[in-house]
């Protein structure tokens, strides 16, 4: 393989949030284009393999230093072509939850993490997968960055093998103790500031920070971003230092999934050519979520997320009594902190037929409610890139949201030539609820409306481009590849 990506997560086989999206569709997209593409992940316990059969490739692959005796099995499944590896070991991965429980973070996550990269490595060996570059996504797989580093100046077989770090997140770093960092087996010398070490913890992102060869992340806006204080959750400093090393490449949306026109979800399907079908979806969806239908008449508002600060649901909820007096309807789909959910699930009994929040994870909801709502609400704190919003615009729903990172992207703001969207600086509730309100009164005149929601859904964020982006990056590495995929 040319490019071999390690990754936590990947739609169709598993997601907590928008890494799943960008694994589903990127290495794809690569192959699709010539390039020899191959996944690696871990084997959850809820592993959804329906449609794509996994079979067992490889038993008791010896993982080595420090799990001398340890194994994994390795297990294969052809993803329309792409094959995807997965790292099978029931003590680590067969869980409910794939990071946390409601209780917080798994006690054991550094080590599952550290497992993860070692079993990946030695699978890549073990198996003769060969791989030109390897490109580990978010923390999880950071510490791949690190062991390469150091074993291909000891090892012939690594000696040409490249590394590509990808952030999603920064916020989230896995961070852990410095007695996990003796457990890693990485020499004794990555324990510094330019290494692994972070404020005397063994920092798993910044290991992917310090060692990878490039470092990407998910929109320009967030590449900058990071390298202030501001945003750079206390890695400014390194990312800064790597500057020369790092882009930012704005992800793309997958249409095969995410299109109003051959969405088998919906009530109705529409474009926006002939998009009298959202009509039916939003009565539909109102029907379905017992909405009063005194609101018919009314815009509907829309928010899907993980409920926790970085998407500002906070700020949605502070402006709930404000809100409802614009006489409109709400709808909210998301899980995350218990706080937040108690609070949703209040306010919810306090407006009945009004406010509809639904507490869970579903994937079909979440097609119903970009079709079915007229407004999405998205007031970050923060966006590395964003998907729903990038799914919204595709459904005809324009987003309302903050000027931050992959939002500031990708949403051209009203008033002004194509817009497609809202857009306020601050993430405060009196900013959201003046855009609300701005969004509210566009809504109100019909035409220019439609003209908001046109521009939306001819909106386009094409995985190809991206994808040609990140071959730039690998080329950058490796110029021969160039001569294979031309
Ligand atoms: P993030 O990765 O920060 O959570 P993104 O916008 O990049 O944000 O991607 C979120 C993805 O997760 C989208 O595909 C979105 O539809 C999905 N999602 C988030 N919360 C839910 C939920 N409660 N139910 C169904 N899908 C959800
Ligand atoms: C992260 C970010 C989100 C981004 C996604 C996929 O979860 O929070 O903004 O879209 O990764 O790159």
């Amino acid at each position: 393989h040319d490019i071999v990506f390690l990754t936590s997560e990947i739609y169709p086989f598993s997601k907590s949030g928008g890494l799943a999206d960008v694994m589903g569709i990127l290495p794809l997209t690569l192959s699709r284009m010539g390039v020899r593409v191959a996944v690696i992940t871990p084997f959850y316990g809820r592993l959804s393999t329906g449609h794509y059969p996994v079979h067992l490739v490889q038993e008791n692959c010896p993982v080595g230093y420090p799990w001398a005796d340890t194994t994994a099995d390795i297990y294969l499944a052809d993803y329309h072509g792409l094959p995807v590896y997965f790292i099978e070991r029931g003590e680590y991965f067969d869980r409910r939850q794939y990071y946390c429980t409601h209780k917080g973070d798994y006690f054991d996550n550094c080590e599952r993490f550290i497992f993860f990269c070692r079993a990946a490595l030695a699978a890549i060996r073990h198996m003769d997968m060969g791989a030109r570059i390897v490109h580990a996504q978010d923390w999880h797989a950071g510490l791949a960055m690190a062991y390469l580093a150091f074993w291909r100046r000891i090892d012939p077989f690594w000696a040409g093998v490249r590394t590509v770090m990808s952030i999603h997140n920064l916020a989230y770093q896995g961070r852990f103790s410095y007695r996990l960092f003796e457990q890693s087996g990485l020499p004794l010398d990555a324990w510094n500031m330019e290494g692994v070490e972070f404020y005397n913890s063994f920092n798993l992102l910044k290991a992917g920070i310090a060692y990878a060869d490039k470092i990407t992340t998910v929109s320009p806006s967030y590449a900058a971003e990071i390298m202030t204080p501001e945003f750079g959750c206390g890695l400014e400093g390194i990312l800064t230092r790597r500057k020369a090393d790092l882009i930012g490449i704005l992800n793309g949306a997958d249409y095969s999934i995410w299109s109003p026109e051959n969405d088998e979800v919906l009530e109705c399907t529409y474009s926006a050519d002939k998009p009298e079908g959202k009509e039916n979806c939003k009565k539909h969806l109102m029907g379905m979520l017992g909405l009063s239908p005194d609101l018919a008449e009314r815009p509907l508002l829309g928010f899907i997320g993980r409920l926790r600060g970085q998407k500002g649901i906070d700020i949605v909820l502070e402006i709930i009594p404000e809100l409802m007096k614009l006489d409109v309807g709400l709808v909210v789909l998301g899980e995350g902190r218990a706080e937040f959910e108690a609070m949703l699930m209040s306010i919810m009994e306090d407006y009945p037929g009004r406010i509809v929040g639904i507490i869970g994870y579903t994937e079909e909801m979440s097609h119903l409610i970009q079709a079915g709502a007229d407004i999405f609400l998205m007031p970050s704190r923060y966006e590395p890139c964003g998907l729903t919003q990038m799914y919204s615009l595709s459904y005809g729903t324009p987003p309302v949201a903050t000027a931050v990172g992959g939002l500031r992207d990708t949403i051209t703001p009203y008033p002004g030539s194509g817009a497609n969207g809202f857009i306020f600086a601050d993430p405060t509730p009196e900013a959201l609820l003046a855009t609300v309100r701005k969004a509210v009164q566009v809504w109100e005149d019909r035409n220019a409306w439609r003209e908001v929601q046109v521009s939306a859904m001819q909106t386009r964020f094409s995985w190809e481009n991206s994808a040609r982006k990140y071959m730039d990056v690998y080329t950058s590495l490796h110029g021969d590849l160039l001569d294979t995929w031309r």
